[in-house]
């Protein structure tokens, strides 16, 4: 599947693959996210193929988007699979992907999460400084399992992307610079219980732009070409994730293949193993978030739809401002105006888009668009509401891969005091 899977029909239905996205707001209730199970196989498969016959591993970053039935499609693809946390990495066991095909990143590993991932057998452990290195060290010596580390540098590239998005500049809490790692790649060589397997690095998400990737790829390599000299031989380098996808309809992000190119040659003719990371431009397009219209409000000639999605749901539009197109579900003849598309929680910063042109009535649905990344993960139960189902389709068939959460499902765990 190479064309969007999201596509409106002659008669102005909204379709996801072979089945009509009202027919599944209908029966599911909302909100609701939905995903195209073949439009994210494809996607993955866009950049494993893109690499051809250079060794390689498309490490689905998990948190982009972590139900069990979008990791195990990926699984039986052939994913390996970026985890930032224990909880990702028993997903990915419960989804059946190959412990031995994880990568494990994130900044605050717990002693338990190593021990963990240690016993499940990960490939690498992504260090991000010199205090979780000493640490994993010492974990390794009690399992008596030694570890398998590669270290994050931080090549101090501006990926132009949003601020909250950007990782690799050297003001960023994530990696150590490129001298630092040499010091810790000595260390790591010269220890019983770890082994030096590779590099890596992530300088941001939503990235249109590929200069500053290849920018990044050049100083690994140089860097990597350092540590061989000094006898210190990598065997994978891991670009990380962040290509970004359109949010509007405007066809500006670079293509799997473009990306995985930039890549292969920036880096140049080698042996070596390379990995990548991406998230969003696996699952981003390949989602929607289908809320109802629950009333329309006029204020002082201002116009609101107020809807059943919130904030909670999506949190995108309030947190970073981001815009992600919004559209009717089945399109009508009513005249279209410039509405605001706003939640139920009490909090101005409600919304999930402004100033949008749009002809809807009372009980009309919704299509929030490419809300397959980072959408439901980042939702919460603000204000007391259920979480969203989640919904996959598979052609012309659909499954509910997450139910809604009921208000005994937010209470549990909680107690009242005798
Ligand atoms: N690898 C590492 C180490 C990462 O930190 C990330 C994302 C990825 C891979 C995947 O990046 P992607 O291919 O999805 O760009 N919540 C924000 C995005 C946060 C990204 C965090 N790191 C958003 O909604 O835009």
């Amino acid at each position: 599947m190479n064309q969007n899977p999201i596509q409106r029909n002659t008669d102005g239905q909204l379709n996801i693959e072979n089945l009509s996205i009202e027919h599944i707001a209908k029966e599911v209730g909302t909100p609701c996210y939905v995903y195209s199970r073949n439009g994210i196989r494809s996607r993955w498969q866009a950049f494993d193929i893109a690499f051809g016959q250079q060794p390689h591993l498309v490490c689905y970053a998990v948190k982009t988007n972590s139900n069990l039935a979008v990791l195990q499609t990926l699984a039986q693809a052939g994913a390996g699979f970026d985890i930032v946390s224990g909880g990702e990495l028993a997903r990915v066991l419960r989804a059946g992907g190959d412990a031995q095909k994880v990568v494990f990143s994130g900044v605050g590993k717990t002693v338990s999460e190593m021990r963990f991932a240690l016993q499940m057998g990960i490939k690498c452990f992504n260090i991000e400084s010199e205090a979780e290195l000493y640490r994993l060290e010492h974990v390794a010596q009690e399992q008596a399992i030694p570890a398998v580390v590669s270290i994050r540098v931080n090549p101090d590239v501006d990926p132009k992307t949003h601020a909250y998005i950007s990782t690799g500049l050297k003001e960023n809490k994530f990696g150590v610079s490129f001298d630092k790692a040499f010091e810790l790649y000595r260390y790591a060589f010269a220890s019983e219980h770890l082994v030096v397997q590779g590099i890596d690095c992530h300088i941001g998400s939503q990235l249109l732009d590929l200069a500053p990737l290849q920018e990044a790829a050049k100083r690994v390599v140089a860097f990597q070409q350092k540590l061989a000299s000094e006898g210190i031989y990598l065997h994978h380098i891991d670009m990380g994730g962040g290509l970004g996808i359109n949010y509007q309809d405007e066809d500006q992000a670079p293509s799997p293949a473009h990306y995985v190119n930039a890549i292969i040659k920036a880096i140049g003719q080698t042996d070596i193993e390379i990995l990548v990371e991406p998230g969003r431009a696996i699952v981003g397009n390949n989602g929607v978030l289908i809320t109802k219209v629950e009333y329309l409000k006029e204020n002082e000639g201002k116009h609101f739809a107020i809807v059943d999605a919130a904030m909670n749901d999506l949190i995108r539009p309030s947190l970073y401002g981001a815009w992600q197109e919004i559209c009717e579900v089945t399109t009508s003849n009513s005249t279209k105006q410039l509405i605001d598309i706003v939640g139920p929680v009490c909090e101005t910063g409600d919304f999930l888009g402004k100033q949008r042109q749009l002809a809807i009535q009372e009980g009309d649905y919704l299509a929030v668009l490419s809300a397959g990344a980072y959408g439901f993960v980042m939702s919460s139960n603000y204000n007391s509401r259920p979480r969203a189902a989640e919904v996959m389709v598979d052609d012309d068939c659909y499954h509910i891969v997450r139910k809604r959460e009921t208000l005994d499902d937010i209470m549990c765990g909680e107690t009242l005091i005798d």
